[in-house]
């Protein structure tokens, strides 16, 4: 049974990684024998929820004191952005497993630090991209692999608000349009909406791409949210092949319905969908055929991510996106906000 150390008792921790490692507790796959917060209170009421068969997870004020002390086979990091790369470095130092949620750092220097120590100590690290597991992107991706769109000349993505930050949304909040918190300071987040809302979009593009990213060009700006980061980004990749990729991403307005999360287009078909459902268009038809996935009862990405870490530990298998793959997502970021700095077409890799 994986011991478990949560880092982080905010938001994401309450809503989905405490229910998640709940699931797990049942189980039997996994106990949370700890948690940290710099403040007490939500540190023990995650502690509480997570009671189980009389073990309750002790409380900590120091994540470093928790890594050290905590009976812990693993470590899940939940913390504002600019603390990833400290807490993966404590936690590889100690020869813990762990899962970070997104970004796994804020800088390249950081992350060529950490693809480093987590090689050396051999531990298994994997990247919270917890959208790859809706039920859309799993068929959609496999539709794609199995060629029923061709090659690929034209891929979108994009992530708007959705439901777990009201905030910077003129209109649905009119009393909150702005960011708070960490989420407004630059150096927190390590940038603003791009490097947030808009890490999924990158991911998705990344791993719906037929080979690497070659080229990064964007444009960004502040227009309603007030926060130091951009609150609007438009991105465009040039991948190996040719393929052209676009992130779109906000915190400004709720994107219109009905149009897809993401589109691949290819030179047989198209493939697009939103979080749920897949559609598949082969080149020459009006008509898309629709994957559904049975009995949906909403959004269990996390749940997913956390069970597919608890087994990729348990059989030391890779994850299904791992340090490397946080490091090349963060790449493209990095290249974006190089890309408005300069004003140039960026040319990966990243100079440093
Ligand atoms: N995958 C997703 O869709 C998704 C959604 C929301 C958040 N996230 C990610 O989850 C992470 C946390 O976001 P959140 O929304 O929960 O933020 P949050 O602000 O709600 O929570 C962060 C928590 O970290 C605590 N904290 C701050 N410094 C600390 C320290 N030194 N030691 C221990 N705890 C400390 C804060 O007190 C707070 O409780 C971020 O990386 C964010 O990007 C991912």
């Amino acid at each position: 049974m994986l011991r478990v150390g949560i880092i982080g008792a905010g938001g994401i921790v309450r809503g989905r990684h405490a229910p998640g490692w709940h699931k797990q507790q049942l189980a039997g796959a996994a106990q949370v024998t700890a948690i940290s917060d710099i403040f007490e209170e939500p540190a023990q009421a995650v502690a509480d929820s997570l009671e189980h068969n009389g073990q309750k997870p002790a409380v900590y004020t120091d994540f470093n004191q928790l890594i050290a002390e905590a009976p812990i086979d693993a470590v899940d990091i939940c913390l504002p952005h600019h603390l990833h790369a400290a807490a993966i470095m404590a936690a590889v130092q100690h020869g813990k497993h762990i899962i970070c949620e997104k970004p796994m750092c804020i800088s390249l220097k950081e992350a060529d630090e950490i693809v480093a120590a987590v090689d050396a100590a051999g531990i298994t690290y994997m990247s919270g991209h917890n959208e790859l597991f809706h039920p859309a992107l799993i068929a959609g991706r496999r539709a794609i692999q199995q060629g029923v769109a061709g090659k690929p000349f034209l891929i979108r993505s994009h992530e708007f608000p959705g439901g777990y930050n009201k905030s910077a949304v003129p209109g649905r909040d009119a009393a909150a349009t702005n960011m708070v918190g960490w989420r407004a300071s630059k150096e927190m987040m390590g940038g603003g909406v791009l490097i947030d809302k808009g890490y999924h979009p990158t991911y998705i593009l990344l791993a719906l791409a037929q080979s690497e990213p070659k080229k990064v060009t964007a444009m960004m700006n502040t227009f309603v949210a007030q926060m130091d980061g951009e609150d609007t980004a438009l991105v465009l990749v040039e991948f190996e092949d040719g393929s052209i990729g676009q992130i779109f991403t906000g915190e400004g307005f709720v994107f219109p319905a009905n149009d897809a999360k993401f589109h691949f287009v290819g030179s047989q078909g198209e493939v697009y969908g939103d979080r749920v459902t897949a559609h598949i268009k082969p080149r020459g038809f009006d008509d898309a055929s629709t994957v559904t996935p049975k009995n949906y009862a909403g959004d269990t990405t996390f749940d997913d991510e956390i069970a597919h870490f608890v087994d990729a530990v348990a059989t030391k298998r890779k994850p299904i996106q791992d340090h490397y793959d946080g490091r090349r997502v963060l790449e493209v970021i990095q290249a974006a906000y190089r890309s408005v700095e300069t004003g140039t077409t960026i040319t990966l890799p990243l100079e440093r």
